[in-house]
């Protein structure tokens, strides 16, 4: 596992924009798992800046979700497929028909969580999965006591997860209970995962995942299993990180072809 400590959100969203546009340089049909949440949207900023400027093509690139309510009207603005269009898609120039997620309206929940786990597979796996991480932990919807063997599935919040998510509704009891997320072991799947986390409200859960023993109890620390994981941290969510100094020494006498 890499972990890269960057001065500020701003910083580590440019990183990962640039880790987006040399993906999409060598593989211009990448699909890139996106994720919804504040911490993202810098990353989505420096992007869509980065083809405004001609730096980069995405005009054949491919967009997937990573998680979704279940049981919101289609097209509610805060299903995470409106978000994702909204924030990520649109901005970028990109059709509809680029994007894939699953389906939150289905009447069939179950099936609806296998026919996604089975598109990403089809369509070749994810090439960059791009994640946030919860102050309990969680990556996706995989809250804590996750099989970190799981699938795409259904999944029932946490009262934490869903005061935290209050802010995007109305009210608390608009937050729905039940979402749909990539497995940990479906996240695993990507050929690279990069978590973003920023401000000290993540510090614990940032100090958990990467420092701490591999466990169920938070989702986060699956990506110690993954051969290719990097974790981008501000100062403030890298505050309790023991390692602190080796990974700013580390990043510092990094090559620079040799990206994150
Ligand atoms: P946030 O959400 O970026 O809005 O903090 C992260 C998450 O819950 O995964």
């Amino acid at each position: 596992m890499e972990v890269v400590i960057v001065p500020d959100a701003a910083s580590g969203g440019e990183l990962i924009a640039e880790a987006m546009a040399e993906l999409l340089r060598h593989k211009p049909d990448a699909l890139l798992g996106v994720a919804t949440g504040s911490t993202p949207l810098p990353v989505y900023e420096a992007l869509t800046a980065k083809v405004r400027a001609g730096e980069v093509s995405v005009s054949a690139a491919r967009i997937c979700q990573l998680d979704e309510y279940v049981g919101l009207p289609h097209g509610h603005p805060e299903s995470y497929r409106s978000v994702v269009l909204r924030e990520f898609v649109a901005p970028l120039g990109l059709p509809e028909s680029s994007f894939m997620g699953p389906d939150g309206t289905a009447e069939d929940v179950a099936a609806a969580c296998a026919a996604y786990d089975r598109a990403l597979a089809e369509a070749g796996g994810v090439d960059l999965q791009l994640l946030g991480i919860g102050g309990d932990g969680h990556i996706g919807f995989n809250e804590p006591s996750s099989s970190l063997a799981s699938r795409t599935r259904i999944k029932t919040l946490t009262e934490r997860t869903r005061r935290d998510n209050a802010r995007f509704f109305d009210s608390l009891e608009e937050v729905p209970h039940h979402v749909i997320t990539q497995g940990i072991g479906t996240i695993l799947d990507a050929r690279h995962v990069v978590l973003l986390a920023t401000g000290g409200a993540k510090a614990d859960a940032v100090a958990l995942a990467v420092e701490g023993p591999l466990s169920a109890l938070v989702p986060a620390s699956a990506l110690q299993l993954h051969p290719h994981a990097t974790v981008v941290v501000d100062e403030a969510a890298a505050s309790r990180l023991k390692l602190a100094d080796y990974f700013r020494a580390t990043y510092a006498s990094k090559p620079d072809w040799q990206g994150i």
